[in-house]
């Protein structure tokens, strides 16, 4: 158990034995299924935990420059990097970070090849665009009509251009395999003809292998299956959110309690827009330690964020006591898509970051200050 007086407040705090128990399952899958499973940074890029995953896998993903760089200099592995679209400016760095370059569209790839070329050791791909996903969120559905995201068959040339090596295909978030194994037959169904071409194929994120319900077993057949179809083929899967998922929480506290209508808000010391913004964008709401969510009871709050913004709240929790200034709310599972996308928003204290090592000890990997507020701007 976390000792939490530990730890600033508010924090961060990552559990190693969750996360090499995740780590764990992913190397298992990736050796038994014969696959590689790399990390995508997207999701998770705390790079002083980095020499734990190193134990376990050995490459990660880059969505930009930045990213490949850190695959270089933190990771120790170039970067599997795929970008919605590349500039001049960033190309030559994204290079020398990569050892894979999957290009969006196929003007991308015109417009960048002789520059890889004359690079040489890169292995470059096309995103493809199967039309199929089962995400039902508009806002993390990558096939919608309209999709900015991939190739279709239909405009893909029977001769690959010269140099393209690889698919990339990404449509899942949060996902079963048995949607997989559906988007798959779509996969093969349109995209199949182009196999014998190729040497790998990158199945993306979105494969949630780490939830409790995810039926692992079943996702190795599924990939067993695909390596005995395409047995040149080296398969490559990307998952973010499956490493870091319920392996920590952010721990805050009650500043103040406010009450308007009936409906009683606990304000923290957090805010859902600049620390929690999933529970805002996807929308969720997530679990808090010792809280039932629900409006029955005596004891029902809305939780509030210390920014300006009206809609920094979720509603409702049930405690089984009235809470008091200065008590701790645990948030539970806010250790993806959390630290790589906070903000500095109304210059709210960031929460530091944090790990509970296996040997019960704190190691406190970062903590703000208003430096560093000041020195994103000028
Ligand atoms: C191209 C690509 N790869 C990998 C991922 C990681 O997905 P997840 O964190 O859901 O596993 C994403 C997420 O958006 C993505 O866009």
């Amino acid at each position: 158990m976390i000792d939490f007086s530990l730890f600033p407040s508010p924090c961060y705090i990552m559990e190693e034995n969750l996360l090499r128990k995740n780590l764990s399952l992913i190397k298992s899958v990736a050796d038994r299924a014969g696959v590689e499973i790399i990390l995508a940074f997207k999701s998770f890029a705390l790079w002083r935990s980095f020499p734990i995953f190193r134990e376990y896998v050995q490459a990660s993903t880059a969505s930009s420059l930045y990213e490949a760089r850190l695959a270089l200099e933190e990771f120790g592995n170039k970067a599997h990097t795929y970008s919605p679209a590349y500039t001049d400016e960033d190309f030559p760095g994204i290079m020398q970070c990569s050892s894979h370059i999957t290009f969006n569209s196929l003007s991308q790839y015109r417009r960048f090849y002789p520059a890889v070329q004359a690079h040489g050791g890169i292995s470059c791909g096309i995103r493809i665009n199967p039309e199929y996903s089962e995400v039902g969120t508009e806002l993390y559905n990558p096939c919608a009509p309209g999709t900015r995201f991939g190739v279709m068959a239909e405009q893909l040339p029977s001769l690959l251009p010269e140099g393209i090596e690889g698919f990339h295909c990404h449509c899942h978030c949060e996902s079963s395999s048995y949607e997989l194994e559906r988007t798959l037959v779509h996969i093969e169904e349109k995209f199949s003809r182009w196999f014998p071409q190729l040497k790998w194929l990158n199945l993306g994120g979105g494969h949630l292998m780490t939830r409790k319900d995810y039926d692992v077993e079943h996702l190795i057949k599924l990939l067993q299956g695909l390596r005995t179809r395409y047995p040149h083929l080296q398969i490559i899967l990307e998952p973010g959110s499956a490493f870091a998922w319920q392996t920590g929480v952010l721990a805050s506290e009650v500043v103040d309690v406010v009450e308007n209508r009936g409906i009683r808000t606990a304000i923290l010391n957090v805010s859902f827009t600049c620390h929690m913004p999933d529970c805002l964008e996807m929308p969720y709401q997530p679990a808090v330690r010792g809280a039932r969510i629900g409006a029955e009871g005596p004891y029902v709050y809305r939780l509030g964020g210390n920014s300006c913004l009206s809609g920094d709240y979720i509603g409702s929790w049930s405690f089984d006591h009235e809470l008091q200034v200065g008590e701790r709310i645990v948030f539970e599972d806010m250790i993806h898509y959390t630290t790589v996308k906070t903000t500095m928003f109304n210059g709210i204290h960031h929460p530091a970051i944090a790990l509970w090592t296996k040997d019960g000890r704190a190691e406190i990997y970062r903590r703000f200050s208003y430096e560093d507020y000041r020195d994103r701007m000028d």
